[in-house]
């Protein structure tokens, strides 16, 4: 019971990566806050994780819009008295090359992926200070922060600048013991990639993944209440990737260096 009775906000917990990092949190005694846009996948969600509805708090919210943050930190902090860990995880996709990004898209890509991020870290982070406990916050990045991805130029771009303000939330929030985080996951099935992973994409990925899986969201969600948890005490501005090995591999498509 790594997180008995603290009190977790995760967003984009509708679906996907965040659903099971909820489920996770909630299996080690913790209470959540469940935020996501998605109004019916929220109402969905307090059924299917099966547990009382005193454990979670429906939160319907947009996180790029800076009122309805404000809202939900306070009906959270209403709900249980404080916060403890923050997990902001809710993220979109918009698939277009860079010629073809319009403003309106790239605007609202880099509005829920990093102005999101910014948004919940900095009022959550005042709860927390205020606390004087500390607290951890884990972002939910992208092997594409820091390599490129075709057709997702405002992606990459929202989670580069989500790990570059880890790093300065990390610094900037030591003194007060709250540790911030990042995790970089690599091919996951969740709803955000069914429209991705084209028969011929699943293909490119087991000959390139060198775990030869792609991932399912519990084996995210590992990673992340690591980084949650006193485990990872002695972490900050840290990036843990769990990508199967795609981003460090570095051998030679087609090379046998095995051959005798
Ligand atoms: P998903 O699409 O299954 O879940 C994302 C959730 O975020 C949904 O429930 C959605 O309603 C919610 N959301 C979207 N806009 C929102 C907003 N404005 N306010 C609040 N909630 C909002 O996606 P998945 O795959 O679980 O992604 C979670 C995170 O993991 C994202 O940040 C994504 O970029 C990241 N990631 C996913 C990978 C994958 O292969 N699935 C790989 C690398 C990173």
């Amino acid at each position: 019971m790594r997180f008995d009775r603290r009190v977790a906000v995760v967003t984009g917990a509708a679906s996907g990566i965040g659903k099971a990092t909820a489920a996770g949190f909630l299996k080690e005694g913790a209470f959540v806050a469940l935020v996501d846009i998605n109004r019916d996948g929220l109402g969905r969600l307090a059924s299917d994780l099966g547990v009382g509805r005193d454990r979670v708090l429906l939160c319907p919210c947009d996180v790029g819009d800076e009122a309805q943050v404000v809202e939900t930190v306070k009906q959270v902090v209403a709900w249980k008295g404080g916060i403890n860990i923050l997990v902001n995880n809710a993220g979109i996709i918009h698939q277009a090359t860079l010629l073809d990004t319009t403003l309106e898209r790239w605007n609202r890509v880099i509005r829920v992926n990093l102005t999101g991020c910014f948004l919940c870290s900095r009022e959550v982070a005042k709860v927390m200070v205020a606390q004087k406990t500390g607290g951890r916050i884990v972002n939910v990045s992208s092997i594409h922060a820091v390599l490129s991805e075709p057709s997702a130029s405002a992606y990459t771009a929202s989670k580069g600048g989500m790990e570059a303000l880890s790093r300065t939330m990390a610094t900037e929030l030591a003194p007060h013991k709250i540790n911030v985080n990042v995790i970089e996951p690599g091919a996951t099935y969740t709803e955000l990639t069914v429209p991705m992973y084209t028969d011929s994409v699943k293909k490119a990925l087991m000959e390139r993944v060198p775990l030869k899986e792609i991932a399912q969201p519990e084996w995210i969600a590992g990673g992340i209440l690591f980084l949650a948890s006193d485990e990872a005490r002695y972490m900050t501005g840290s990036v843990l990737t769990a990508d199967g090995g795609y981003s460090m591999d570095g051998s030679l498509p087609g090379a046998r260096y095995w051959e005798e």
